[in-house]
């Protein structure tokens, strides 16, 4: 078991190159114990990478990822069965039967609870009696998803997992990430869903052509991040006094209501329209979609 507070994984200038492409290039991050980590980037940035380097599944061209402390590389088979890993590209064998491929899973990490496998395959509404070759695209990542939690690992290492499934299947998912991190286990998840990253994750890791650009806790992001708020005024909203407000990007006045942009936190504006007489203020959810994107393109 890991406590709270616990580094799980401590990569240091943790480097990959694939001929002369630097596919990750110094990446130094910590991840604590109990953390649901998202990690994103766009397409090519080098995330499914990290993953491989983690798992142990690649070598490092230089650097090194620690996983519970030891080497992910050096000493892949101690660490193996305290992680759950879910690869981008999942391919299990196509002539096994879910239930086969979940036989041999279970085998490899030395035994698994058969309850374990039964509760998440019924939740997941999964039937293993068929050939994974013959499963759509959500349902063969399904056998994936319940490979990956059912020997109740401390650290999930999981790369884009809920690619293919259905909504309700995606919500699903959801709760089973945040019990994993009730449990104090620890999740690295790689997603491009970024509405999934704001609803699970503590903290995001953003990655650009093989750099990590910036790691903040979600909710430093969204303090941030833009926000929309509509002001309707008894009479003629102040405009000159709105726009004064630090933090006030746009402002748009239609008859009596204004549509303000702001960035952080609304209480100063607010406050400074308390003199007048307001009817209705109407507040839209942070933009977190943009403050990701703004790092993704590099505008932040
Ligand atoms: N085995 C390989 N051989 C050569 N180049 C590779 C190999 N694997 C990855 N790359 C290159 O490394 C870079 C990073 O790839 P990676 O798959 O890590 O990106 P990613 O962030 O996972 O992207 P995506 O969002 O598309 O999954 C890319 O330029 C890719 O072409
Ligand atoms: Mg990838």
């Amino acid at each position: 078991m890991t406590l709270n507070g616990d580094i799980v994984i401590k990569a240091r200038r943790l480097t990959k190159r694939f001929g002369r492409r630097t596919a990750l290039d110094g990446l130094d991050l910590d991840v604590p114990a109990g953390v649901i980590l998202g990690y994103l980037g766009p397409n090519g940035a080098g995330k499914t990478t990290t993953i491989r380097l983690l798992a142990g599944l690649i070598r490092p061209t230089s650097g090194s990822a620690v996983v519970f402390g030891f080497d992910a590389n050096d000493q892949y088979d101690v660490i193996q069965r305290r992680i759950g890993y879910l690869p981008g590209d999942f391919v299990a064998y196509p002539d096994l039967t879910g239930a086969q491929y979940l036989d041999y899973f279970a085998h490899l990490y030395g035994g698994v609870d058969r309850d374990r496998i039964e509760l998440l395959t019924k939740r997941f509404d999964l039937d293993l009696s068929v050939r994974i070759g013959m499963l759509s695209r959500g349902n063969r990542q399904k056998v994936g998803i319940v490979q990956a939690f059912m020997h109740e690992p401390d650290l999930l290492i999981l790369d884009e997992p809920t690619t293919g499934l259905d909504p309700l299947m995606q919500r699903e998912f959801r709760d089973l990430l945040r019990e994993t991190r009730g449990a104090g286990r620890t999740v690295f998840l790689s997603s491009h869903v970024l509405s999934e990253i704001d609803a699970v994750a503590d903290t995001v890791a953003i990655l650009r052509a093989g750099r990590l650009v910036t790691t903040q806790s979600v909710q430093a992001l969204r303090d941030k991040a833009r926000r929309r708020l509509d002001l309707t005024f008894a009479a003629t909203p102040p405009a000159d006094r709105i726009h004064a407000v630090p933090g006030v990007q746009e402002l748009t006045i239609d008859g009596r209501t204004a549509h303000v942009v702001v960035t952080g936190s609304t209480a100063e504006l607010i406050r400074s329209v308390g003199p007048y007489e307001v009817t209705n203020v109407v507040s839209h959810e942070a933009d977190l979609e943009a403050a990701f994107l703004d790092y993704y393109t590099g505008r932040e």
